[in-house]
C-alpha cells in the first residue's frame, strides 16, 4: 500500500516536472553560452585590445555602421596594439552588406616597390639572407592599411573619416597606460626594436629604459599623422608630408619605397571566395590571401565525412583535419601568389570534384608522408604578428578584418618623424623557390617577388552564413600559416559541432602545413588521441603550442550576437554597444 503510494507520488512529479519543462520556452542563450560570450542586440566589436574594442563600441552607440566601427577600432589599434595593429602594413577587410545583400572583399596588402626585384634577398651564395629579407628596411612593402580603411569608411561608413579616426587621434596625443601584456611585448624585443632610432624613441624611455605597467606611452608624432589622415583623407598618408618623411627615410637608408609608389598604391575591391559547406556559405579573401581558397578548398573534402560523429578532436577526426591539411597547403606552394601577376587556379582548387579526388587519396587508418603529396593539379606546369577584429552593428551590416605589420613590430624600424612602424611583408614573398620564409612556408614562381606585386599572404578573415543567406559569423585569427587551419576550425566548431561562439573559441586546435610534416596541437587534446595519431604514422610535435586568436562574433538568427574575444591573447575584448 504505502510503496504504491509512494509510486504514484512518484509519477505525479515526473508528470509534473515533464509537464513544467515542456511549458517553458527552451531558454534561447543557454547552447550558445558556454564558456562566457559577451551578448548584445544592438552590435559589438570584438579585438585583440580592450580599449580599442570600446572605441569601436562607442562609434556604433554615436549611431555609426560596423564599417565606421571597425575602422574606428583598425586605427586605435594602430595605437594601443603597436605589435599588430598598425598605419605601416597591410590586411584585408571582409564586409557584408545588409541592406544591399552584398559581400564585399577589400584588399589592401603591401605591395612590392617598383625598384624591388626577383632576388633582392638572395646572396652571393644565392641563399636567403634572412636578416635582410626580414628586419632591413628593403623588407618593407608599400604600405596599405591607410588606403583600405579609409577606403571602407568613405565608402559604406555613415560618418565621417574625421569622427572615426578621433578616439585613435588622442589616445596617441593623450597616451596610453602600459599594460602588463605591453610592457612584456616591448621589453622582450628590446634589443631588436632599441637598435632603429625612432623605434627607441616611440616605444621606449629616453634613456632606453623599458616601460613598467602603470607608465603612460605618449605618441605624438603618431596622433600628427593621423590628425593629417583625418584631414586629407587617403592622401594625408601617401602624399604631403607623411609621404616626404618615408621617402626621405628610404633615401637615407637604402629602403626601396618611392613617392610615386606611393601615390600610386589603391586599395582594390575583389570577388570574394565562396564555398558551400552543407548549405551554408562560407565567404573569405581571394588572392593576394590564400586563405579563401585554401578554407574552401579543405572544408570541402571535410563535407565528405560525418565529422559530428567522429566526435570534436577524436584521432579519427584529426586524422581528417591534417590530411586536408597536408593537401591544401602542399597546393599552396606551387599554384599561390597575387592573381594579377600569376594565373591562379581558383576555380579548380575550390572545385567539389577536386576536393573529392584529394579525397579519395586519403587513406582512413593511415597518415600520408608529405614528401608523397605533391601539388594536386594534374594538367599545369608548374608556388608574429597579426591582428583580427569583427564588427557587427543592428542593421546587420558585418565587418571581418585581418591587419598585419607582419613580425611583431614588423621590421623594427620606425618612419621617423610620423610615428610608427613599417612591415617586414616582403618576407612573404618566395625570396627563393623552396626556401621557406619565417613561417616555414615554401613557395615558387607564383609568389616571387615582382614590382607592383603583392606577396602571398595567409590572412583569413571570414564571413559565414546560414542557409537562408543571413550571416551568422565573422571570424578570423593571426599566427601566419596557422591562420587559415584555425578559421577552418572556428568555422566547423560553430557549423559541425554546435558549439557557441566563446567555447569554438576555447576549443584546442591543431595544425598542419604540408612541410614540415609535424602535426602541432594545442594542450587540450590528449594524450590518448595523441597516441593514437602517432600509431597511424603522424608525425607529431613534442610540445603543444598557441594557435591563433580569432576574434569573432556570431549570430543566432533571433536579434542575438554573442562575441568571444581569445582567451590566448591576454588584453583582448568583446565589446557590446553600449545602451542609450
Ligand atoms: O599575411 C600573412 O600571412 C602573414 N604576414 C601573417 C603574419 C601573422 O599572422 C603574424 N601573427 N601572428
Amino acid at each position: 500500500m504505502i510503496k504504491s503510494v509512494l509510486r504514484t507520488i512518484g509519477a505525479l512529479i515526473v508528470v509534473l516536472f515533464s509537464v513544467s519543462a515542456n511549458a517553458d520556452r527552451q531558454p534561447l542563450l543557454d547552447s550558445k553560452t558556454r564558456f562566457h560570450p559577451v551578448i548584445s542586440q544592438t552590435g559589438m566589436v570584438v579585438s585583440q585590445e580592450m580599449i580599442a574594442s570600446q572605441v569601436g563600441a562607442d562609434i556604433l552607440a554615436k549611431g555609426g555602421n560596423a564599417i565606421d566601427a571597425a575602422v574606428a577600432t583598425g586605427f586605435a589599434l594602430a595605437v594601443t596594439l603597436p605589435r599588430a595593429g598598425n598605419i605601416g602594413g597591410g590586411g584585408f577587410m571582409m564586409i557584408y552588406l545588409a541592406e544591399e545583400n552584398k559581400t564585399i572583399a577589400i584588399d589592401y596588402r603591401e605591395m612590392a616597390p617598383s625598384e624591388a626585384f626577383k632576388d633582392m634577398f638572395l646572396n652571393p651564395e644565392g641563399d636567403v639572407d634572412n636578416r635582410k629579407a626580414q628586419f632591413s628596411i628593403q623588407s618593407s612593402g608599400v604600405p596599405g592599411t591607410v588606403a583600405g580603411l579609409v577606403h571602407a569608411q568613405e565608402n559604406y561608413g555613415k560618418l565621417s573619416l574625421k569622427q572615426v579616426l578621433k578616439p585613435a587621434i588622442n589616445l596617441a596625443r593623450n597616451g596610453i597606460t602600459v599594460t602588463i601584456t605591453l610592457a612584456e611585448s616591448l621589453a622582450a624585443r628590446s634589443e631588436r626594436l632599441q637598435s632603429d632610432a625612432g623605434t627607441k624613441k616611440y616605444f621606449f624611455k629616453k634613456d632606453g629604459a623599458e616601460y613598467q605597467p602603470g607608465d603612460v606611452i605618449r605618441q605624438r608624432d603618431l596622433a600628427a599623422t593621423l590628425a593629417r589622415i583625418a584631414a586629407n583623407g587617403a592622401a594625408g598618408f601617401y602624399q604631403g608630408k607623411t609621404a616626404a618623411m618615408i621617402v626621405d627615410q628610404m633615401e637615407r637608408t637604402g629602403g626601396l619605397i618611392t613617392s610615386a609608389d606611393l601615390e600610386s598604391y589603391v586599395a582594390l575591391e575583389r570577388t570574394p571566395v565562396c564555398g558551400d559547406y552543407r548549405g551554408s556559405k562560407v565567404c573569405a579573401m581571394p588572392p593576394p590571401s590564400s586563405g579563401g581558397i585554401h578554407l574552401v578548398q579543405m572544408l570541402n573534402i571535410l563535407e565528405g565525412w560525418d565529422l559530428k560523429a567522429l566526435g570534436h578532436n577524436s584521432a579519427d577526426y584529426i586524422h581528417r583535419l591534417v590530411e586536408s591539411m597536408r593537401r591544401a597547403y602542399a597546393d599552396r606552394s606551387l599554384y599561390l601568389g597575387d592573381s594579377d601577376f600569376f594565373p591562379v587556379p581558383l576555380a579548380q582548387l575550390t572545385d567539389k570534384k577536386y576536393a573529392s579526388t584529394l579525397r579519395q587519396q586519403i587513406d582512413l587508418d593511415h597518415a600520408s608522408r608529405s614528401e608523397d603529396v605533391r601539388p594536386g593539379l594534374v594538367d599545369r606546369a608548374e608556388s608574429t604578428e597579426t591582428t583580427h577584429f569583427s564588427a557587427w552593428d543592428q542593421w546587420g551590416n558585418v565587418v571581418s578584418n585581418t591587419y598585419t605589420l607582419n613580425f611583431s613590430y614588423g621590421s623594427g624600424i620606425s618612419v621617423d618623424g610620423a610615428g610608427f612602424l613599417l612591415n617586414n611583408e616582403m618576407d612573404d614573398f618566395s625570396a627563393k623557390p623552396g626556401s621557406p620564409n619565417g613561417y616555414g612556408l615554401v613557395g615558387g614562381i607564383a609568389n616571387s617577388i615582382q614590382p607592383g606585386k603583392r606577396p602571398l599572404s595567409s590572412m583569413t578573415p571570414t564571413i559565414v552564413f546560414d542557409p537562408a543567406g543571413a550571416p551568422i559569423l565573422a571570424t578570423g585569427s593571426p599566427g601566419g600559416s596557422t591562420i587559415i587551419t584555425v578559421v577552418m576550425q572556428m568555422v566547423l566548431n560553430v557549423l559541425e559541432f554546435d558549439m557557441g561562439i566563446a567555447e569554438a573559441t576555447a576549443a584546442s586546435r591543431i595544425h598542419h602545413q604540408w612541410l614540415p610534416d609535424n602535426v602541432y596541437y594545442e594542450s587540450g587534446v590528449s594524450a590518448d588521441t595523441l597516441r593514437l595519431l602517432r600509431e597511424m604514422g603522424h608525425i607529431v610535435n613534442d610540445q603543444p603550442r598557441r594557435l591563433g586568436a580569432s576574434e569573432s562574433i556570431e549570430a543566432n538568427g533571433d536579434g542575438v550576437l554573442f562575441g568571444a574575444e581569445d582567451p590566448r591573447r591576454h588584453g583582448s575584448g568583446a565589446v557590446a554597444q553600449p545602451q542609450k
